[in-house]
């Protein structure tokens, strides 16, 4: 574990040095939980979001994308329940003046059971050699045995506490498991109290007489609102979907892991309009097409897992994630809901419009259903760049940073390099960058020796780098250098266009998921 803490950090900070993502503020001393991206970051967001919107809305003749306003009539966030229930479970440590969320105190006491438990097994494997049976100990061990029954006692509890939103049985687990404040080391808390998550503000002057806003904590509901708009304008018929991509916020109390929790984030949402009784049939499909979507990526099938939901939300009558091994373990970077017509019945409700669709083939009208896919660009940057980041040790001894980055979404796709500053080899360079640059993300560079500029371009993930010698005056070849594999290529300057297209255009990846 600590040795993947290590790994994380150095990804935060090589985020930081290479343009990819800056903490928000950072000269004001930064921004809790919100971040900028850098030159390259806002490269690998862009194709990462091209990628998803082209899987959406080219290759589904049946889906359509919208752009909907952050600021929405205040009704809207009543209807869908985001001003009742939209809470997290806050407590505060008296001595400290801290503030927690109650349910990640006590799943963090889960977790330190696991650990412990990893422990008593590592070192029995460490102690028993070939011979051990991991199987045979976990179910045999007393400590291990102690340990498991705590634990699943505490979930037990805690499921019930959360599901009845019991707020006084959250406080008691936590004075039960003696759970202290990592700053002040006290059991000293505060009562658990409920905390809306959404941004207030107002609109219009006060002199006019203002109304209270929020800040979308999610662009769903925009969707929701222009249903019977995209349906009559688009002539939609069920089953279709409406995609869209956009900016959400949420007052998260924990913010933590970089970008993989922040305040203000990015969402790519799709709501999937569905007959009633088909809603379970399209669920499992998405869960299929969104597994391969991720995994055409190509950054490893058994980095991915689905976690489907026990607990329900009152609306939805099936939930998955789909969880992606990052440095600190599998985390959910997609959500997939079968929201049946909940909300399109509250916005009937509130707004007091009709809110249907006459079905022709069963000639009959209904709300219809709606499953959902809801995943964060950001954790999505955030799964890639972990993957994608590798200290390789090369056999010279030396190790070199590079960033593995799925080709299609490196943000550079290729580098021109002449290999000196003379002779007319710029020249020749820029004529090459000037016949890419239509197609692909090039970039020119001169300075400094050939292998350091080779280091700066793995660093960023370009995946290739094209270099330009005495030799291709003569006979109009370059060298190739491959990324990953570090192999050199002589190849035409005529056939570059060929050779990279092949390996980093979006169709190729899409071409994946047909
Ligand atoms: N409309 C459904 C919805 O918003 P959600 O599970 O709350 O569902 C969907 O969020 C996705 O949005 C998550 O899987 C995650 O990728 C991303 N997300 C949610 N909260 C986030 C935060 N505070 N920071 C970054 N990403 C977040």
């Amino acid at each position: 574990m600590a040795q993947q803490d290590d790994v994380f950090k150095k990804i935060v900070s090589h985020a930081k040095e290479y343009g990819f993502v800056f903490p928000s503020s950072e000269i004001y001393d930064g921004l809790s939980a919100v971040y900028d991206y850098g030159q390259n970051g806002v490269e690998l967001k862009n194709n990462i979001k091209r990628y998803w919107w082209d899987a959406m809305t080219l290759l589904h003749e049946n889906i359509v994308g919208i752009d909907s306003a952050i600021f929405m009539h205040p009704t809207i966030w009543k209807a869908s329940g985001h001003v009742d229930a939209f809470n997290d479970p806050l407590i505060d440590n008296r001595d400290s003046k801290k503030r927690y969320r109650a349910d990640v105190l006590i799943e963090d006491q889960m977790a330190k059971y696991d650990d412990k438990i990893a422990k008593e097994v590592a070192k029995a494997a460490k102690r028993f050699g070939d011979a051990f049976d991991e199987a045979q100990f976990r179910t045999t061990n007393a400590r291990v045995l102690d340990l498991q029954a705590r634990r699943d006692a505490l979930h037990e509890r805690y499921s019930k506490a959360m599901n009845a939103n019991d707020l006084a049985e959250l406080r008691q687990i936590i004075l039960d498991e003696e759970i202290v404040c990592p700053i002040s080391g006290t059991k000293n808390w505060t009562e658990v109290r409920q905390f809306n998550l959404m941004f207030k503000t107002e609109m219009g002057s006060t002199a006019d007489g203002s109304m209270t806003v929020y800040l979308r904590p999610e662009t769903a509901q925009g969707i929701f609102v222009n249903y019977l708009n995209v349906q009559k304008t688009g002539r939609m018929r069920i089953p279709f979907g409406i995609a869209q991509i956009g900016k959400a916020f949420r007052n998260e109390i924990v913010a933590r892991q970089f970008i993989f929790r922040m305040r203000e984030f990015e969402q790519m949402e799709m709501q999937f309009f569905v007959r009633p009784g088909e809603e379970l049939k399209w669920f499992q499909q998405w869960k299929e097409w969104r597994l391969k979507w991720h995994k055409a990526l190509g950054m490893g099938d058994d980095k991915y897992r689905y976690h489907d939901h026990e607990k329900l939300a009152h609306y939805a009558n099936a939930a998955t994630d789909i969880e992606f091994l990052m440095p600190f373990g599998f985390k959910e970077v997609e959500g997939i809901h079968s929201r049946t017509n909940f909300d399109l019945s509250q916005h009937q409700k509130f707004s007091g419009k009709k809110i249907e669709y006459f079905d022709p083939e069963l000639n009959q009208s209904y709300t219809p259903y709606v499953i959902e896919t809801s995943i964060g660009v950001d954790r999505m940057f955030l799964s890639v760049l972990c993957s994608a980041f590798d200290e390789e040790q090369l056999p010279n001894g030396e190790t070199r940073t590079v960033l593995h980055l799925p080709a299609p979404l490196a943000p550079v796709k290729c580098a021109v390099l002449p290999l000196v500053r003379k002779d007319g080899l710029p020249e020749k360079a820029r004529e090459i960058v000037d016949e890419l640059k239509f197609d692909f993300a090039t970039h020119y560079e001169e300075k400094d020796a050939i292998g350091k500029r080779y280091r700066r371009q793995d660093a960023i993930g370009t995946p290739f780098c094209i270099t330009v010698d005495h030799q291709t005056l003569e006979d109009n070849t370059v060298t190739l250098r491959e990324r990953d594999s570090m192999e050199q290529t002589r190849v035409a300057v005529d056939d570059l266009h060929k050779l990279i297209h092949d390996r980093v255009s979006l169709a190729s990846l899409l071409r994946k998921l047909r």
